[in-house]
């Protein structure tokens, strides 16, 4: 059997990363996320989760939306835009495509960040232009100042600071992604 003591907190044990957004704070507020989602769209929307960075808030946003009574469809869509390192390449490529059909579907549109916004216009294009009723965006984070097309989303988890984060998903050179908080690393590797 496992023990659990004070000095074993996972949050605590990391050095190079400063913690930001704690895991209490995001399980906070993905759960009124789901409630205000649930206010705005369809029951049975169509909910696109952007990978890779999207996956682990999509699985806990999704289950806030049963929660708050919604019953989606989910379908995931694989884009590139950065290569390894925290700057971005500017040109957005589909790794992986959606299978399911969107047309006439109201879509919920999920990503990790909200940064230059070339990812979340360039998704939003394509499902628009293959005959959605509607898309939304929602973003775990926003990072405003950064935009370089205009594109704002529909519902934010939280606004970030202008540095680059790590963890709930997101990743620096494909590693931090399972850390369960956001935080900032202390000094790039
Ligand atoms: P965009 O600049 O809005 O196109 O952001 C696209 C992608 O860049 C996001 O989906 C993330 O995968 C990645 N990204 C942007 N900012 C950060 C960050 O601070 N940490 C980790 N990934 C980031
Ligand atoms: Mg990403």
């Amino acid at each position: 059997m496992s023990e659990i003591s004070a000095t074993t907190d996972p949050e605590s044990e990391r050095s190079d990363v400063e913690v930001l957004f704690s895991t209490q704070a995001i399980a906070d507020r993905v759960d009124q996320l789901g409630g205000e989602i649930s206010r705005t769209m369809d029951r049975n929307c169509m909910v696109i989760a952007v990978l890779k960075g999207s996956f682990v808030f999509c699985a806990d946003l999704i289950r806030a939306l049963h929660r708050a009574g919604m019953h989606p469809r989910i379908d995931f869509l694989t884009l590139s835009s950065y290569g390894t390192g925290t700057e971005s390449s500017g040109e957005v490529k589909i790794t992986r495509d959606i299978t399911d059909d969107v047309a006439g579907m109201d879509v919920l549109l999920l990503d990790d960040i909200l940064e230059s916004g070339r990812t979340m216009a360039f998704a939003k294009e394509l499902i628009q232009e293959r005959g959605a009723k509607s898309v939304n965006i929602c973003v775990f984070l926003d990072k405003p100042n950064k935009r370089k097309v205009e594109i704002d989303a529909d519902h934010v988890g939280f606004v970030c600071p202008d540095q680059f984060v790590v963890g709930y998903g997101l990743d620096y050179a494909h590693y931090y992604r399972e850390l369960p908080y956001v935080g900032v690393l202390r000094q790039t590797p």
